[in-house]
């Protein structure tokens, strides 16, 4: 691979940090975390060495899916704050040379936006097409799954004008009709409002999902209930629409566009992403979070099954190893924390875990999303009773397997490791009461463990994961080889190890990670030397020029001699 054959980009070479602002900061004792919490915390995330901030939806909202069903695309969320806090904390993010990337939420809205208030109204509203209806003259509509609905049924009966609605999230996030070109021009109309204020990209939510399939056929049987994210991911007139936006808004900006990729694979991704398409920059998939996980997010054996989670990051590697551009990330809002599904959270292993998952991270090509909180290994918490959730998908499955009769305890064992709020219990600043969140009660159950594991305590503590997180983005940053060199596996089968060289204009790197709880000992293989070290999460690494022996969950890079 040589450097001068690439198109560098800042976006490319950027490290994302995630934040959830509900979860982050609460500056005014509501328990809530808020835009004025981001604010007070802008040193730390500056002292983090990441480059862009991608916050999640601080639109205003009726919060049934947190902030994932706007009501008004235009202000910002009331429990967040005020549109003067919001351009108070663009500002200064820009000042500490940060950027700001936002979610756009547009496969959907609340059912409270106007528009659909308007649209429910009459047949013959000039809201009726911003929305997908099904009068029910036409008799029951062909089946469509939905993720969050009671019953799992995507279509809602409203009596008002006697039709369903569709909406393949919950009943109050009715999906948008993007067949319709003036819903289009509002959604445009409404990026450029943002853009104008300066934020530099958008993070698209299910954007794969915007186009339907027209008359809404029957799916064949391969793609019944949850299959059917394929199935939506494969609208006729995704493309068009994504090319038609990037015409109308995202050519006119300096900005990076990242969709949330359900539906995605290796095989089809370059529609998306292949910059002659001009449609947008990066997408992410869900490909290895789905390894060992079935419906209703319950595990099974292939849970952490390193050969598998190896093959999909590979496989995903060499689809976008020429044209187009990678993401790599565990943990976000949707996901539990990284730790725990992907390492292990067990006292003995969880800090040094922690680094080698940020080694990873780092040290792979596409560009890395970080999510909150991991930077100092923040773990599941682990509800046992469905009464703590906050979540509407883990309560909505619970309830539907207690109404088929089925087995609810295996849910909520599953849930411990698979659950959306495990990532979303509030950041762990300190060991004062709740954890240095809120003086009031925290929306979401603090992990108790936060007299630990927190911010304060690891701060200026030199082995601490949080110091580790940020070495490691140093590292990333000395070495444009871990940004755009060539990546091959090593030791393909190795059930413990994964490992893999960078390359770059002829220089190579070695990266050794150990995905478990025992040591192991490896020989080197044929033309591989170790030379200096470049990051290591412990004291020290022992090898000799033909084996080398790596500690539970031990991180190494170093470069390879000629
Ligand atoms: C995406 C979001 C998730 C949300 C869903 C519906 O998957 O990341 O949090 O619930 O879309 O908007
Ligand atoms: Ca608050």
């Amino acid at each position: 691979m040589k450097l001068a054959n690439i198109k560098r980009e800042w976006w490319k070479e950027a490290v994302v940090y995630q934040i959830y602002p509900r979860s982050f900061q609460d500056s005014n004792g509501d328990g809530i975390g808020d835009l004025r919490g981001i604010i007070n915390r802008l040193d730390y995330i500056k002292s983090l060495g990441i480059d862009v901030v991608w916050l999640n939806p601080c639109y205003e909202s009726p919060n049934d899916d947190n902030g994932y069903d706007i009501s008004d695309y235009r202000t910002i969320m009331s429990e967040f704050g005020s549109m003067d806090d919001f351009d108070e904390l663009l500002n200064a993010m820009h000042e500490r040379g940060l950027k700001l990337v936002m979610d756009l939420v547009v496969n959907h809205s609340s059912d409270e936006h106007e528009w659909f208030k308007q649209s429910r109204q009459s047949r013959d509203n000039p809201y009726r097409d911003y929305y997908h209806w099904w009068p029910v003259e036409k008799g029951k509509p062909p089946a469509r799954w939905s993720y969050f609905d009671k019953k799992g049924d995507a279509w809602k009966y409203d009596a008002q004008t006697n039709a369903y609605y569709l909406h393949y999230f919950s009943e109050k996030q009715p999906d948008l009709n993007w067949e319709n070109p003036t819903l289009r021009k509002e959604i445009y109309d409404m990026m450029h409002f943002w853009f104008k204020k300066g934020i530099d990209g958008f993070r698209m939510d299910v954007i794969t999902f915007i186009s339907k399939h027209d008359d809404y056929p029957e799916f064949e049987a391969a793609y019944q209930n949850q299959n059917m994210i394929d199935m939506y991911a494969q609208g006729p007139r995704l493309h068009e629409y994504l090319q038609e936006m990037h015409s109308e808004v995202l050519s006119h900006y300096d900005i990076m566009t990242v969709a949330e990729g359900p539906g995605t694979h290796a095989h089809n991704v370059l529609d998306l992403v292949d910059e002659s398409r001009q449609e947008l920059n990066m997408n992410y998939h869900f490909d290895h979070q789905s390894i060992g996980v079935g419906p209703r997010f319950i595990i099974n054996d292939d849970f952490q099954n390193l050969v598998k989670f190896k093959s999909v990051m590979s496989t995903w590697d060499k689809a976008l190893s020429t044209k187009g551009w990678n993401t790599i990330y565990f943990g976000n809002h949707d996901f539990p924390r990284m730790v725990s599904r992907w390492a292990s959270d067990a006292p003995e292993f969880r800090a040094a875990a922690s680094k080698m998952l940020s080694t990873y991270l780092l040290s792979m090509r596409g560009t890395p999303y970080y999510y909150m909180g991991d930077e100092i290994g923040m773990s599941n918490i682990k509800f046992d009773d469905i009464n703590d959730y906050n979540d509407l998908m883990t309560i909505n499955w619970y309830h539907l397997t207690k109404e088929e009769g089925g087995d609810t305890q295996a849910l909520i064992d599953s849930h411990k490791i698979t659950a959306r709020d495990n990532a979303r219990t509030p950041i762990q600043w300190d060991s004062t009461d709740n954890a240095g969140f809120t003086t009031g009660k925290p929306w979401l159950k603090v992990n108790p463990n936060y007299i630990d594991i927190n911010v304060a305590e690891q701060q200026n503590r030199q082995d601490s994961e949080l110091n580790y997180f940020r070495k490691m983005v140093n590292v990333r940053k000395d070495n444009l080889i871990l940004v755009y060199g060539s990546y091959t596996l090593l030791y393909d089968e190795h059930t413990q190890l994964y490992a893999y060289t960078r390359e770059l204009d002829g220089k190579r790197l070695l990266v050794l990670l150990n995905f478990s709880d025992q040591m192991l000992e490896e020989s080197l293989l044929e033309g591989i030397k170790i030379g200096n070290i470049v990051v290591n999460n412990y004291p020290e690494f022992n090898f000799d020029a033909k084996v080398f022996k790596l500690m539970p969950y031990q991180a190494v890079i170093v470069n390879i001699l000629d």
